[in-house]
């Protein structure tokens, strides 16, 4: 196919075919990509919701991502728009060695409505960070620590503003803090917390706290043991305390983060109980039946709509094969119905949640949130769907370097170390996607190597790049292929960070040296496909290279913390020595694809 730069007299035709193209193949890739739910594609886990006015916001736990905690904003509930993080100062999320999948987790986002009286409102985000390093730990209680981190909240005036609070810290050892605001001006904190490290009996614990400082105001109280018998699969967490036409009610998630994990509501006179339970929990439990097509649902937050009516939001994962082997997407943001009858609230009308979600919306012309095609044109900012691996300990990328380039300047951590390497990950959305880049890389050394990446985490991630080859040919460089996929486990929740990977490595020969390099990965539910082509003209000639089976970025059976989903990412790095050469990348495509 031609490509063809018209002149400005001739472009409006030209505008309106293509606008009407990609309104087509929007409403196409809506369809394929299977209705409404999830509302937030790609791992988002833990939601929390909250409205004003007419406005909707969502939030999402990050774990060892940088910035923490994005901001979703919506008119509708089903098409939302990333307008900014909550955590985006090193000041307020510093992960600095922090472990995979431990990190910031987010339990609330809350207006304080005491405030909107006197005319100014204060957004409230109530989070946990675990910054401890790990495994360093010597005792049992101590193992806990990544499970326990610090809980805190950050706050804002301006919700659009990206510009929220430095943190403001909790006593509570525990997670899943939880902030209620009682009639008569009350704080209460609620919080999981576990009775000791060897048992692991979780809890609902709780206390009024002065909201200034975080200071704790009475002992902590366990309020609630959960609805399932007592032993440490029950996992009572994700409290969420509501007031409710008089009646107090306490929402939370159990049975773990597997297909047990459920949603359990009970009812009482005070903040603290005692409860009343539903004789209908758990009232959210796909997992009930494992043939649904949407598994591990809970972790739920409510809203009242701005027309009276309300609605619900939980995590669940669309598992890819008819097994939990594939569920590389992670934890996404489902949205369901709730109904009230006889006081207590029904979910989704009593049934499983499915990708169908029936709502009346306007039709969705926005490609933005299915297609992300980009070059790095702007000189200004990188779009804030991009993240980095824990926080950047100085910047390692420019945009203004070589204009029109996205420049990746290496450090010597590489996809895997537990640092901040440089590296930048976007989300991957859809199961099947198309993700290509544009790089110019001339490797300095043989241990110099950039390229994309299919990153889970440090136990878990494929890259193909660009690598020298020590002069061994007049290129100067080569292809390197890397999967690296978890090792054995040592003791049930013990991730090893020495021998923790099984790696193996592929070269390919280059034949060029100056030449741009194109890098593909398709995706598919079950595999990623990698390709390449040495070609920096409009036409590629690509060598697909490598085929992964996507099982190996999903949750592994040999079990352990698997809280994200998977990325597609760029990175530069010197394998463990600085590197003075540059990896400039001229843009970035990621579109679902329906194969
Ligand atoms: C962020 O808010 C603080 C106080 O709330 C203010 O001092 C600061 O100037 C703001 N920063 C930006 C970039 O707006
Ligand atoms: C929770 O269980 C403990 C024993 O493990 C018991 O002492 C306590 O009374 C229970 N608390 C509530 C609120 O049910
Ligand atoms: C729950 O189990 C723990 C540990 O086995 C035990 O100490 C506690 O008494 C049990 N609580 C109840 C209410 O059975
Ligand atoms: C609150 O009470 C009113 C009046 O009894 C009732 O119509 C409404 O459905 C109740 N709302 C909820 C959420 O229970
Ligand atoms: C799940 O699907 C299998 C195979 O289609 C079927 O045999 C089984 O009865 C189904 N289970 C339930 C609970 O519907
Ligand atoms: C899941 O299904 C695939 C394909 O049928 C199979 O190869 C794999 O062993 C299954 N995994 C589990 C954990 O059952
Ligand atoms: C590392 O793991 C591999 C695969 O499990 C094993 O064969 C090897 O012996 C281990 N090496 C060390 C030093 O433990
Ligand atoms: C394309 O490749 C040539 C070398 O063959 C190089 O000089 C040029 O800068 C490249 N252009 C881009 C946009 O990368
Ligand atoms: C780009 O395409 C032209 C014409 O098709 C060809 O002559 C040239 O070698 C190509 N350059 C590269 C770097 O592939
Ligand atoms: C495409 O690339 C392959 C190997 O990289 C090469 O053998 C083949 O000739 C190329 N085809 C074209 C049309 O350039």
């Amino acid at each position: 196919m031609m490509l063809k730069i018209y002149p400005p007299s001739e472009y409006p035709v030209m505008k309106s075919l293509v606008s009407w193209l990609l309104v087509t193949l929007c409403i196409l890739a809506k369809h394929a990509l299977g209705n409404s739910n999830p509302i937030l594609p790609g791992w988002n886990p833990d939601p929390t919701i909250l409205r004003v006015d007419d406005d909707y916001f969502i939030s999402t736990s990050t774990f060892e991502y940088f910035p923490g905690h994005p901001i979703y904003h919506s008119k509708n509930l089903v098409d939302w728009t990333l307008v900014g993080h909550a955590l985006n100062r090193p000041s307020q999320l510093p992960l600095y060695g922090t472990p995979s999948d431990a990190g910031a987790l987010l339990n609330l986002l809350r207006p304080d409505l005491g405030c909107i009286q006197s005319n100014w409102k204060n957004y409230y985000i109530a989070e946990d960070m675990s910054i401890v390093l790990w495994p360093c730990y010597a005792d049992v209680l101590q193992a806990e620590l990544r499970l326990f981190p610090r809980s805190f909240y950050v706050t804002t005036r301006d919700i659009f503003s990206n510009n929220w609070s430095d943190p403001v810290y909790f006593d509570a050892l525990g997670y899943d803090a939880d902030l209620f605001w009682d009639v008569n001006g009350d704080v209460y904190n609620t919080w999981s917390g576990i009775n000791n490290a060897v048992d692991k009996i979780y809890g609902i614990w709780q206390n009024k706290i002065d909201l200034s400082t975080g200071n704790s105001l009475t002992e902590a109280k366990l309020i609630f043991n959960g609805t399932l018998p007592n032993d440490s699969a029950a996992r009572p967490e994700g409290p969420h305390i509501y007031h409710i036409n008089g009646t107090y009610y306490l929402l939370i998630a159990e049975g773990g983060t597997d297909v047990h994990h459920r949603a359990t509501i009970q009812r009482g006179p005070s903040p603290s109980g005692p409860w009343e339970n539903n004789p209908d929990n758990p009232i959210l439990f796909n997992g009930a039946d494992l043939n649904n097509s949407v598994q591990n649902t809970g972790h739920a937050d409510i809203v009242k709509g701005a027309d009276g009516r309300w609605w619900g939001v939980s995590l669940g994962v669309r598992p890819q094969n008819g097994n939990m082997s594939h569920i590389q997407l992670g934890r996404e943001t489902f949205l369901f119905p709730v109904t009230w009858e006889n006081g207590w609230p029904v979910f989704n009308n009593g049934k499983p949640i499915t990708e169908e979600l029936d709502v009346h919306r306007a039709p969705q012309t926005d490609c933005s949130k299915a297609s992300f095609v980009r070059p790095f044109t702007s000189t200004h900012s990188l779009d804030p769907t991009f993240y980095f691996l824990r926080t950047p300990y100085k910047p390692f990328y420019s945009l203004s370097a070589r204009p029109g380039f996205l420049r990746l300047f290496a450090n010597s951590y590489a996809p895997g170390d537990r640092d901040s390497p440089a590296m930048i990950l976007r989300k991957q959305s859809s199961y099947s996607e198309r993700f290509e880049v544009q790089m110019d890389f001339t490797p300095g050394t043989a241990l110099n190597e950039a390229g994309v990446t299919v990153f889970y985490g440090d136990l878990l991630h494929s890259e193909m790049g660009v690598m020298g080859d020590g002069g061994a040919t007049s290129a100067g460089r080569r292809i390197i292929v890397r999967t690296a996929v978890q090792a054995e486990q040592v003791g049930p929740w013990a991730l090893t960070t020495t021998n923790a990977t099984i790696i193996t490595t592929e070269y390919f020969p280059l034949q060029t040296k100056g030449v741009s390099i194109k890098l593909k990965v398709l995706t598919s539910p079950t595999s990623y496909i990698f390709g390449y082509s040495e070609s920096n003209n409009s036409s590629s000639n690509f060598s697909f290279i490598k085929k992964i089976d996507a099982s190996t970025l999903s949750l592994p059976t040999a079990g352990g913390f698997f809280f994200k989903g998977t990325s597609l990412g760029i990175y530069n790095t010197g394998n463990g020595k600085p590197s003075l050469a540059p990896a400039d990348f001229s843009y970035w495509h990621q579109t679902p694809s329906v194969t």
